[in-house]
């Protein structure tokens, strides 16, 4: 009787599940969301979320560089993001002299503010939907030209594989400059170790502020420029959050293919990120083992390390994730019923048969063009190889401007490391490829040799291509390294293509994806639906929440400052924290950011949620039901990553690092309360 009652409880929980927590929706629709998300605990209207004709929290929001997401916090121009969306331009303001990667950066005064060329960001001014407009007839680049008449810029993103098409239109900031950056031992404490991990203890925040003309438009650089005046800014809530608390988060994922069939998980699961692994999991095996040899190639290569190591270790958790959830199987079941309903539609009854014939045709060629740059496509000397005969056969070339070239190259060129990568790289690649598809000849000419190995040292003995001194213009097209390269421009070539974000965008299978969607939104009636993440401006919402993480062993949601302490190592590079917070801790002087967590006197660092986010919601604001700042999106936990093609509200959750944590750093370790004064603490 009580399992039964508990097991319908259950069923209806998971029915209704598709309104909890899971979706990223379009903040000019929320309304459609707006009950669900106030019988939540979200006390603000779908107006103040979005809205076109008054200030709203859209307005406080902002795509920072290329793919992460920031957050006005004063009515200057004061803009959070985290350390590792600001990390380029921290890294591209340090010398030796300054180090503010390493040391931090904190600006007294706004005239140290440091300009930072080539960094902007982009406020949404509006979206519309202009499906209908396009159906009759009018040009999707008339429309955007329209609205950069008035001064904007825009664009035109397709929603559900282009059933929908929606304006976006943005206005760009160009001159932002750095105000504040916790040292490294902060901003990235725990390093790859604690990457997509939880607990977690990093303080990943960095500050910039963005600069105006005299009329609050954008403006290129100019000392003149005034600190912009957004229409709106997060005030900042110092109550904190417990678990159950309602979050939403504010911000711009990159990509989930949620809708996509049971072929292309698959190819995701199956096929593509193993290979991927695979293949990163030898490159960073080679990377780490010189690494540990020299504090000079651990420091050169860190970067690279990192950015390897990040996908790396997400695919690890898709992959299991997916496994875990038997989301080929479900989507095959899934499939299976729609496909009887599909029976009597004369319009649907073929398309899954069309989708699977078209993912036929099209997998080998997607997998080909990964493969490549995952595997041949990653060594820097065949690469440097394609542009200086790039460069060679330009007009004006020179002998002088190709020694220059090869000079420049060979400089920071670490041999020893990439030439392991060609030998392993060349090796997989020659056994992974389909065998017909092998650039002619390459298989035999390698195994005249000796095999990759001796292959890649005949490479190295016989070209010019790392000594200036013997490289000419004229002996470029003949050196064994370019020619060797350039084996490969027809696969290059081809891969382009196939050039899309997913396997299911290439065009000859998202044409079937138009139909499927509108299919799908016809039959699944109670499902939720919401577009795939695309970088467009999202609204996600849940709640802080724990999870069980293995056989009796629950995830608290809320990490503190205790923690660090804890794992705080100085002969661990990635825990090894400044001295300052050492000394905070043993007197326990929190000041005013000292609060009871669970009955110890401490401060919270980070903490989960059951918000429903991707890679581009880094940066991202947390706020409360007040719409309140609580905290700035940073991660998921490995076991989330799946959530980019099935969301499980049992364990998907994203980590933020708690906004008391960031004032706390602000004020106690920079030293720099005064920017404090200029956000609205609640
Ligand atoms: N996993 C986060 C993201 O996907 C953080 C990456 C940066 N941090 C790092 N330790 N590599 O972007
Ligand atoms: N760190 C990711 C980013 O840079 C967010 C993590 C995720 O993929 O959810 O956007």
């Amino acid at each position: 009787m009580l399992k039964k009652l508990f097991l319908s409880v259950v069923l209806s929980c998971t029915l209704l599940g598709a309104s909890a927590d899971e979706g990223m929706w379009l903040p000019s629709l929320i309304g459609s969301r707006i009950k669900d998300m106030r019988k939540k605990g979200f006390r603000l209207t779908a107006e103040d979320v979005y809205s076109v004709n008054k200030a709203s929290l859209k307005d406080a929001v902002v795509l920072f560089g290329g793919g992460c997401t920031g957050e006005y916090v004063s009515e200057e121009g004061l803009l959070l993001t985290n350390h590792h969306c600001g990390y380029g331009s921290i890294q591209q303001l340090s010398s030796v002299e300054h180090d503010y990667l390493t040391n931090g950066f904190w600006a007294k005064s706004r005239g140290e503010e440091l300009p930072v060329p080539g960094l902007s960001v982009k406020r949404l001014v509006r979206m519309e939907d202009i499906t209908e407009r396009i159906a009759a007839g009018e040009k999707a680049q008339d429309i955007v030209a329209a609205a950069r008449k008035e001064g904007y810029d825009a664009a035109v993103e397709q929603m559900y594989y282009g059933n929908q098409q929606f304006l976006f239109v943005y206005e760009i900031f160009r001159d932002v400059r750095l105000v504040g950056a916790p040292p490294s031992s902060i901003g990235k404490f725990g390093g790859d170790t604690d990457n997509w991990i939880w607990p977690r203890h990093t303080g990943d925040f960095s500050i910039f502020r963005v600069y105006a003309d005299e009329n609050n438009r954008p403006a290129t650089y100019s000392k003149d420029n005034k600190p912009y005046r957004p229409a709106r800014h997060f005030s900042i809530s110092t109550k904190g959050v417990g678990e159950g608390d309602f979050t939403m988060i504010y911000g711009f994922p990159g990509n989930t293919q949620e809708y996509v069939i049971s072929d292309a998980v698959k190819y995701v699961a199956e096929v593509s990120d193993p290979m991927k692994i695979a293949l990163r999991t030898k490159r960073l095996d080679i990377i780490s083992a010189e690494q540990a040899k020299s504090a000079e190639v651990r420091i050169a290569y860190a970067a690279v390390h990192a950015s390897i190591a990040n996908a790396w270790k997400k695919w690890q958790g898709e992959v299991l994730g997916l496994q875990r959830l038997g989301t080929v199987e479900s989507k095959q079941a899934y499939e299976k019923k729609f496909a009887q309903w599909a029976q009597s539609k004369p319009e649907y009854a073929s398309l899954l048969d069309s989708m699977r014939v078209a993912y036929k045709g099209v997998e080998q060629e997607y997998y080909i063009r990964e493969l490549y740059s995952e595997s041949v496509g990653t060594v820097s000397v065949f690469n440097f190889a394609r542009t200086l005969s790039a460069a060679a056969g330009k007009e004006g070339a020179t002998d002088e401007s190709i020694k220059a070239q090869v000079a420049k190259f060979s400089a920071d060129y670490n041999r020893t490391i990439d030439e392991q990568i060609a030998v392993e790289m060349l090796g997989e690649f020659l056994q992974r490829m389909p065998q017909e598809r092998l650039p002619e000849g390459l298989k035999q000419d390698v195994e005249s040799k000796g095999g990759a190995k001796a292959y890649v040292e005949w490479l190295y003995s016989a070209t010019n291509l790392l000594s200036s001194d013997k490289i000419t213009l004229q002996s470029v097209a003949d050196d064994v390294m370019v020619t060797f390269a350039q084996r490969f421009n027809p696969i290059i070539e081809n891969s382009r293509k196939y050039a899309y974000r997913n396997l299911s965008n290439v065009p000859s299978i998202e044409k079937w994806y138009r139909p499927y969607m509108r299919a799908l939104r016809e039959w699944d009636k109670n499902r939720a639906f919401y577009p795939d993440a695309n970088l467009t401006l999202r609204v996600a919402y849940g709640s802080v929440a724990g999870y069980e993480y293995a056989d009796a062993e629950y995830h608290h949601p809320v990490s503190t400052i205790d923690g660090i302490i804890a794992k705080d190592d100085p002969n661990i590079y990635d825990y090894n924290i400044p001295q300052s917070l050492r000394d905070i801790y043993a007197k326990k002087d929190y000041g005013r950011w000292g609060v009871d967590v669970n009955g110890r006197y401490s401060v919270p660092v980070c903490f989960l949620a059951t918000n429903h986010t991707s890679g581009g919601n880094s940066g991202s604001p947390i706020i409360n039901g007040r719409g309140e700042l609580i905290g700035i999106n940073f991660d998921r936990t490995w076991r989330s990553t799946m959530s980019d093609i099935e969301f499980d509200p049992s364990i998907c959750r994203n980590i933020s690092v708690d906004i008391r944590y960031v004032l706390f750093v602000i004020d106690r370790i920079g030293g720099a309360g005064y920017l404090i004064e200029e956000m609205d603490l609640k």
